[in-house]
């Protein structure tokens, strides 16, 4: 079989089954498949990169995700909530930095009900042309409304796995069913939004990963954040190997492939599990680059994953040194806020 005759026909049909995903997946062709995703972002997303903030403000959660470092059963994990006013702060600072998209991403913590929730929203809208990403999980349709309302702009809630029976495996506070029904909802309700999964999840295949990018296709996501697994010793699925990188790399080729237009983030795990495939991420279909800006004493706590490479930069200092890694990438800094591409 001709693997480049598959991947030119996704390239002009957008669209592929299952087994032709598997087979790009499981092929040697990775230069071809990574110079056609490389040029497809070009043509559809320009050279720009996209730098956002992320204030990860509580690292209490309710889940039980079986991967997850915060997940409700770490007893010896320090928890810590940042109050509204200090989170606002630092939204401040990193919109004084040059930051013009906040993600405000948390464990799923009830503390911040609505009301909580709609005044960051409001206040962070104040200080200027702020787009406002949350990341706060599975939450009420009224809620998701009234966030909207308040001018919330985007909204990050990751599928994980598109293997519903995986998926109840390995949150057992939630369904998949569920999931899904939040992110109908979101998109309804006119959030641009973002889903993702990981790559080498104990229990995935090959195939898990192709209907993982064709979920993505059908739920016509605005981002997707793809990154390789790594274990955490507090998780019951501590010792379990990390996930490939070059899988991950490719999966994002063949996302940029078969979406086009999404926003597609180089993951903290990716840079983490190696970095430099963060730098090949970006000759392979990715535009995106998250940052932390809460307080250092936090960064460290928000431990979804071993990171040993958490920095204590100030946010300015931090935003600085990106920005000449994106120039001496030959890439250009967006200056916009960088909202989706339709
Ligand atoms: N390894 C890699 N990614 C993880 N996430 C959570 N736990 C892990 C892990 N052990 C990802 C999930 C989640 C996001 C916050 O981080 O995709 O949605």
């Amino acid at each position: 079989m001709d693997i480049k005759k598959t991947i030119d026909k996704m390239i002009v049909s957008s669209n592929a089954n299952i087994e032709d995903i598997v087979n790009v997946l499981d092929s040697n062709c990775d230069n071809y498949l990574f110079q056609q995703a490389n040029n497809i972002r070009k043509k559809y997303c320009g050279d720009e990169i996209h730098l956002r903030a992320i204030i990860e403000f509580s690292n209490h959660c309710r889940c039980d995700c079986l991967y997850c470092g915060i997940n409700r059963q770490n007893i010896s994990l320090e928890r810590y909530r940042m109050n509204p006013e200090e989170i606002i702060e630092y939204a401040k600072r990193a919109y004084e930095a040059g930051y013009k998209t906040m993600v405000l991403q948390s464990g799923e913590d009830p503390w911040y009900d609505r009301g909580k929730i709609s005044y960051i929203i409001r206040e962070i809208k104040k200080l200027g042309d702020i787009a406002i990403t949350l990341s706060v999980g599975e939450r009420e349709y009224d809620d998701y409304k009234q966030w909207k309302l308040d001018g919330a702009d985007r909204f990050l809630l990751k599928h994980e796995t598109a293997d519903e029976e995986l998926y109840n495996y390995l949150h057992p506070h939630s369904t998949f069913k569920n999931r899904t029904q939040c992110l109908k909802w979101l998109k309804e309700l006119g959030y641009q939004t973002g889903s993702g999964f990981m790559i080498g999840i104990p229990g995935q295949t090959l195939n898990t990963i192709a209907k993982d990018i064709l979920l993505l296709k059908e739920l016509d996501v605005d981002m997707a954040g793809i990154g390789p697994f790594i274990s955490h010793p507090q998780t019951r699925l501590r010792n379990n190997p990390t996930g490939s990188t070059n899988l991950t790399l490719k999966t994002l080729a063949i996302t940029r492939i078969l979406l086009k237009r999404p926003h597609l983030p180089t993951t903290t795990s990716l840079e983490v599990t190696n970095v430099r495939d963060r730098e090949n991420a970006f000759y392979t279909g990715a535009n995106v680059i998250m940052r932390k800006v809460q307080p250092f004493e936090y960064r460290r706590l928000y431990e979804i994953y071993p990171n040993p490479s958490i920095k204590e930069q100030s946010i300015e200092n931090e935003r600085k040194e990106i920005e000449n890694y994106v120039k001496m990438m030959g890439r250009k800094i967006s200056s916009d806020r960088g909202d989706a591409i339709k």
